[in-house]
């Protein structure tokens, strides 16, 4: 057997990543993992443990020390902390806020990278995130960068009930120094406006299966 095959999911907030991940993950039977359910979880921790998010020492030193483990729930990758799973916590507007300040420190990201290449592990994976295809593992010939337009993706997260400013996280994700929200070369780029979660998954299932037939 070769070595697992990575589906490396980036794009923009709102633009349907988790929805298609997993889908696609279920479809193809590979282990799904959240890369950003693992900043949320480190920006939790800091909120818990009191460290002043614009101290990028004190973020990175906690992210070096904080006592983690990868669990494979039922096909989901999670990071656990302290042998706890933070499913709720990492969803709340405070835990959202404080995301991006964590998100864009060197040492965390560097903390992530290492973090997030051990869970080839678990075999065959749908990742999504932002800097997958470009950073993760950039050695994947499977890449796909999923946008829809603002308008689109703002309904999209008022109907699951969250008001976010879209613009201004995508410009934050975009614009940080430390690997920043771009296309990886070689993606496949889609825009899902007018597309249904069925639709796109299928197409990025078509896509992988095509390459995998080619590819023997
Ligand atoms: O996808 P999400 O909304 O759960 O991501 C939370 C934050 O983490 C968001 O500000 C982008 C950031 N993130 C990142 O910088 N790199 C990733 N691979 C995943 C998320």
């Amino acid at each position: 057997m070769g070595d697992p095959i990575v589906i490396a999911l980036d794009g923009t907030s709102a633009s349907g990543k988790s929805t298609n991940a997993k889908l696609i993950a279920k479809a193809l039977g590979y282990a799904y993992v959240d890369t950003g359910a693992m900043y949320r979880s480190l920006a939790w921790h800091c909120l818990e443990k009191g460290v002043d998010l614009d101290n990028d020492k004190a973020v990175a030193s906690l992210c070096r020390r904080w006592k983690t483990e990868l669990r494979d729930d039922d096909g989901h990758i999670r990071l656990y902390v302290n042998g706890y799973f933070p499913e709720k916590e990492i969803r709340t507007a405070e835990t959202s806020a404080a995301v991006p300040a964590v998100a864009a420190v060197r040492g965390v990201r560097k903390w992530m990278k290492a973090k997030q290449r051990e869970c080839i592990q678990f075999g065959n994976l749908v990742m999504e995130g932002r800097d997958i295809g470009t950073n993760i593992f950039p050695e994947t010939d499977f890449k796909f960068y999923l946008d829809a337009s603002l308008d689109e993706r703002a309904k999209r997260r008022a109907s699951d009930g969250v008001d976010e400013n879209l613009a201004e996280r995508d410009k934050r994700d975009s614009q940080r120094a430390a690997a920043p929200l771009m296309i990886a070369l070689g993606a496949r780029v889609i825009d899902n406006s007018k597309m249904t979660a069925q639709e796109t998954s299928a197409l990025i299932i078509d896509a992988v299966r095509e390459r995998l037939e080619a590819t023997g």
